[in-house]
Order: structure tokens, then sequence, then C-alpha cells
């Protein structure tokens, strides 16, 4: 039976206007965003190239909701203590960046007192990730291809949404299960349905000018 869960919307700030950064937040902080959803890119793990460290720390500044950094860069280690020093409070780094190095680097973000995310790609299976579930505090399953905002979202990933959320309640785990992709009024249904706690949202939201009702139509 389907237990009753509070679902959480990230807005993604990679749809906000950057010029208007600031007023973006604060738009949809007061519009209801239970967290801030940080897409970081380096041209290397992902076609395209966002915003970094400076980005979070001046953000942090601005706003109280918890800052989820989803690093989609290569060699993560390199860059998760100064992630967590700029006030993120969950770090998700990508399975297909770190590899044999996966659990290591979620060790790392722990012992910086950050919440510590693990994300897989459309093609990763949950098998590869599953040993890593018990030492993460967020398991981020991608339901686009990361890089770009505004793409369709895959129904495909909904099969292992539900299969991460039997493991973690049959293991009572403390562990979050996001999804990340394509989310709008009617595949947050879907996904709410597979057993999500968080919705990433960004065309969902920052392309609507009344953001309240934006977000309200995703939960
Ligand atoms: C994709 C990013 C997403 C993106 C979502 O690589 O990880 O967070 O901003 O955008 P929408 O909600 O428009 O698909
Ligand atoms: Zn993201």
């Amino acid at each position: 039976m389907q237990k009753e869960r509070k679902i959480k919307i990230a807005p993604s700030i990679l749809s906000a206007n950057f010029t208007e950064m600031g007023a973006e937040i604060k738009n949809v902080e007061s519009a209801g965003a239970d967290l801030l959803h940080i897409d970081v890119m380096d041209g290397v793990f992902v076609p395209n190239i966002s915003f970094g460290i400076k980005m979070v720390e001046d953000i942090r500044k601005i706003t109280n909701l918890p800052l989820d950094c989803h690093l989609m860069i290569v060699n993560p280690e390199r860059y998760v203590e100064r992630f967590g020093k700029a006030g993120a409070d969950y770090i998700t780094i990508h399975y297909e960046a770190c590899k044999e190095k996966t659990g290591e680097v979620l060790s790392k973000i722990k012992s910086l007192g950050v919440k510590a995310g693990l994300a897989f790609n459309p093609d990763t299976s949950v098998e590869l990730i599953e040993e890593f579930i018990p030492n993460c505090d967020l398991i981020l399953v991608m339901s686009v291809f990361p890089g770009f905002g505004g793409q369709k979202f895959i129904e495909d990933t909904l099969v292992k949404c539900e299969k991460i959320r039997e493991i973690i309640d049959k293991n009572k785990l403390n562990c979050e299960l996001e999804i990340d992709g394509g989310i709008n009024a009617d595949t947050s249904k879907l996904a709410a349905k597979s057993g999500c706690d968080i919705l990433v949202a960004g065309s969902a939201v920052f392309n609507f000018s009344d953001r309240r009702s934006a977000i309200n139509a995703l939960k």
C-alpha cells in the first residue's frame, strides 16, 4: 500500500533568469519552494557549462532554503569541500563520474557535515548503485540525460524509483528519493506515485510567471 508522503519541490535555478537571480530565488522561496536545486555543470561530464562555487556562496547569503547542489562534473572529490564551505546542504555526485571512488566521495561529503547524494543516469541500472544506498542521504534518479533543462521525461525511469523506494522502505533507511528532469504537472503525479520525496523542476517553475501556482500544480 502506498503510504501518504509529503512531496517537496526543488526549483532548479538553471531555468531562472540569471540576470535577476536574487529576485528569482526570493520569488520561488515565497511561492513555497522547499529546496533550491543548483545544477553545476563543467562542460566535460555534460555538454553544457552553468555555474559553480561562487554561485552557491552568494545564494547562501540571501536564502534559508536548503541548497541542493547537483554536481554534474568529473572528479567531484576535488570540489566537494569547497561546495560544503560555500553553504551546500546537499551535495549530490554522479555515479558515472566516480565509479569505484563512489563510496569514498560519499564519505568525504558526509565528513563535511553535508548530506550526501548519489545521482545516476537513465542508462545506469539500479543494481550498479544499490550497494551505496545505505550510505546516502539522498538518491537522485535522473529522468533525462543530464545537461539541459526543458527535456522530455523518460517514463522508464519510474521503475527505478519504485525499486529504490522498496529498498529504502524494506531496510528502513534514512534516505530521500529525488527525481530530476522533465517534471511537470503530469509527470509529477507519476513520480509521486513511484515513491519520490523530492521533485526537481526547472522549466515547470521558472517558465511560468505565477510561481506559486506552478509549484502548487506540482504538489
Ligand atoms: C538537467 C538538470 C536538471 C534541469 C531540470 O541536467 O539536472 O536539474 O535543470 O530542468 P527541467 O525541469 O526543465 O527538466
Ligand atoms: Zn539537476
